[in-house]
């Protein structure tokens, strides 16, 4: 578990707004490299670490970009407008703190400004604005001052430092993906150390652009075209007041997906999904299988890959999904761990090519 959160707290650091994951890129380059056989970033930006093994070949992916924002416009009175990256809700935006990465890799920090409850109408008390209509404040008086540190393009995200809660439980930003990367890390120490002859050849992959496409599995898949694929992300969490829609909880162990969008997004294969479901049980590892109406991984674009790729999803429950508050239980990322350790060795004889 303490590895697991070491690495969690290390990338909750470094923020990775889609298509500027380079912070985030670096980190997981620099360990891959010292576990790996191979480490490679493609065009794309993925980073690919590879286990050698036997011709079977297993792709792990976690992405390693989270949601953001983008810097649209600047005003006269020195004020960003600004577009989202990804599902960010427009309700926990106002007050929010961002910090926006400027051209020159610098951290800009900012705030979303509100209108003051003492100065509102009794009308805009009840209504959430839309993002179109809030605006970033740096501090510049004008737009001048503004574009000596920012400019049109520059991405951002919602602050949200990495905080230990009651428990083996943990807040911050952006845990969706970076525990999914976060295992992805441990997984290769785990892999290298303990690994005898004849297991299967292991892609760990960090894919970028997940938030808004699905993007770099699509293409990094394409390119290993894997036996079987394992994305290990998050999923959505149901036990707090409030939400009667997903079944999840924390604490009650990994999440292992049957479906999510209802379909639309992943079937999950059925002998991936037997698999891992054989191996919790054989391990007294507690699981939770998901049936999700909402929201997709990486696993959607890489089972639809060239012929098919038989492909299933490892989640770890979170609440505040897209927050910058989201919250998960160390106890079910461990647990997470253990099935993927355990499932992979045993992918070539139960998911035959
Ligand atoms: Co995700």
């Amino acid at each position: 578990m303490r590895r697991i959160e070491e690495h969690l707290r290390e990338l909750v650091e470094r923020p990775a707004p889609p298509g500027r994951e380079d912070e985030v890129r670096e980190y997981v380059r620099e360990v891959l490299e010292e576990h790996c056989d191979d480490v490679h970033v493609d065009v794309m930006g993925n980073v690919i670490g590879t286990l050698e093994g036997s011709d079977y070949e297993v792709m792990v992916a976690a992405h390693m970009d989270e949601v953001g924002l983008i810097v649209k416009s600047i005003t006269k009175q020195g004020f960003l407008r600004f577009a989202k990256l990804g599902g960010v809700d427009d309700k926990i935006l106002p007050g929010s703190r961002v910090v926006i990465l400027n051209a020159e890799g610098e951290k800009v920090p900012g705030v979303i400004g509100t209108k003051p409850p003492h100065v509102q109408r009794k009308k805009e008390r009840r209504k959430v604005p839309e993002h179109r209509e809030m605006f970033i404040d740096i501090g510049a008086s004008d737009r001048e001052e503004a574009e000596e540190l920012v400019g049109v393009g520059d991405v951002g995200v919602l602050q949200g430092e990495f905080t230990r809660l009651a428990s083996t439980r943990v807040n911050g930003r952006g845990l969706d993906d970076k525990i999914g990367v976060a295992l992805l890390l441990t997984l290769a120490e785990r892999l290298s150390e303990e690994w005898d002859e004849g297991h299967p050849t292991v892609h760990l992959v960090g894919t970028v652009q997940e938030e808004v496409g699905l993007k770099g599995a699509r293409t990094s898949a394409f390119e290993l075209y894997p036996d079987a694929a394992l994305v290990l992300e998050t999923a959505v969490a149901g036990d707090v007041p409030g939400v009667k829609e997903a079944e999840l909880k924390l604490g009650k162990g990994p999440a292992i997906t049957v479906v999510d969008a209802s379909g639309r997004g992943l079937i999950a294969h059925p002998r991936v999904r037997e698999l891992l479901i054989e191996t919790a049980r054989e391990l007294d590892l507690p699981y939770q299988l998901e049936v999700g109406e909402g929201g997709t991984t990486d696993a959607t674009a890489i089972h639809v890959t060239r012929g098919g790729v038989p492909a299933g999803v490892i989640g770890v429950p979170t609440r505040y999904l897209h927050s910058p508050a989201e919250v998960l239980d160390l106890k079910d990322a461990e647990r997470a761990l253990e099935l993927a350790a355990n499932a992979i060795p045993r992918l070539p004889d139960r998911v035959p090519r």
